[in-house]
């Protein structure tokens, strides 16, 4: 079993952005705890700012992966493209986020995404992925 989380723009931050929102752990941390947690499968993780380079690990792990986990974070609202991928793509995808994105501003309301993914797990912070994790394995 294959795993590849994607995290978009900002999320590279996690531990000293917006703490209060988004905890106080890094991702680097928290992805070494859920691996060691699921080491029977293998997790590997990408992360980048940039919209292109998540459209690319989209499409290079797409057709052969068993699972992407993906938190597009702003590109969630924004971003055709990286839908499109998703759309493009057999591994099935879950989308995530570590906050409640609707009960927060309006405009994190819309997600290009939620339309083409398999499902939605937001709100649980971090644990949001593990949630999505094991979706997989279930
Ligand atoms: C986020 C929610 C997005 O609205 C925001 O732009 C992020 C993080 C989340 O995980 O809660 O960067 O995707």
């Amino acid at each position: 079993m294959k795993i590849m989380i994607i995290n978009g723009p900002n999320l590279n931050l996690l531990g000293k952005r917006e703490t209060d929102i988004y905890g106080d752990l890094t991702f680097e941390d928290f992805f070494e705890t859920l691996k060691s947690k699921y080491d029977w499968i293998t997790i590997q993780h990408f992360q980048s700012n940039i919209e292109g380079e998540i459209i690319d690990k989209i499409q290079e792990v797409g057709f052969s992966f068993d699972g992407i986990i993906l938190n597009a974070a702003a590109y969630t609202h924004t971003s055709v493209g990286i839908r499109d991928a998703v759309s493009a793509i057999t591994t099935p995808v879950i989308e995530v986020h570590i906050s409640n994105t609707s009960s927060r501003e309006e405009f994190r309301h819309e997600s290009f995404i939620t339309p083409v993914a398999r499902g939605l797990i937001m709100g649980f912070g971090l644990q949001s992925y593990e949630l999505a994790v094991q979706s997989f394995i279930n």
